[in-house]
């Protein structure tokens, strides 16, 4: 793991290993195994920031179990009513399911806790947040996390899926920003 690392303008330093990461995300993976014993859940992951996170977990999924990939978009309506998030590529059935859905990190909350009443629309059997990082200071929005890699400070972080401005995904661990 580099010491330091540019990313544009700003500087990162290293923060959890890829074995730090990959441990955690097995332990997950075990734990829903055994929750979803018998059953076939179907993993909905959010693109961009999920996909490392989400190929990683699935490799340890011994179920029967379907995985799928989204995009959520987000709007600036004319009414006060602000932000409606939009599902791209939704196009399995989510009827009586059981849902997980994969992310990379919980930041604010704020795309899931508008994100979750679209899926719980259509009516799943259960349904499951599963996200690598939280950042549980930043917060705004409360999301029920059923299960979590690591809590993380209120510190900007890249690598493993999550980017600065379009870069840094590609790194196979997380590195934080780094103080003045
Ligand atoms: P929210 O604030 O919980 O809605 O977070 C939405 C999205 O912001 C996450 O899925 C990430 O893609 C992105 N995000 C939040 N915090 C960070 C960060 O520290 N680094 C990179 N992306 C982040
Ligand atoms: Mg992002």
């Amino acid at each position: 793991m580099q010491d330091e690392i540019q990313v544009h303008d700003k500087i990162f330093v290293p923060y959890l290993t890829q074995e730090e990461i990959e441990s955690a995300v097995k332990k997950v993976a075990e734990k829903i195994n055994s929750d979803y014993a018998n059953e076939c859940p179907l993993f909905i992951a959010i693109l961009n920031g999920s996909f490392m996170f989400a190929a990683e977990l699935f490799k340890h999924i011994r179920l029967s179990s379907e995985i799928c990939f989204i995009k959520l978009a987000s709007y600036k309506g004319t009414t006060s009513s602000g932000h409606v998030i939009t599902s791209i590529g939704l196009d399995t059935d989510v009827i009586s399911k059981h849902v997980i859905i994969l992310e990379d990190i919980l930041d604010t909350g704020r795309t899931l806790s508008r994100f979750l009443p679209q899926i719980e629309h259509q009516q799943p059997k259960s349904l499951k947040i599963a996200a690598l990082l939280h950042k549980p200071e930043a917060t705004v929005h409360e999301v029920p996390l059923d299960y979590n890699c690591f809590k993380i400070p209120n510190k900007f972080v890249i690598g493993y899926g999550l980017d600065y401005n379009g870069l840094g995904r590609n790194i196979p661990s997380v590195y934080q920003l780094k103080e003045d």
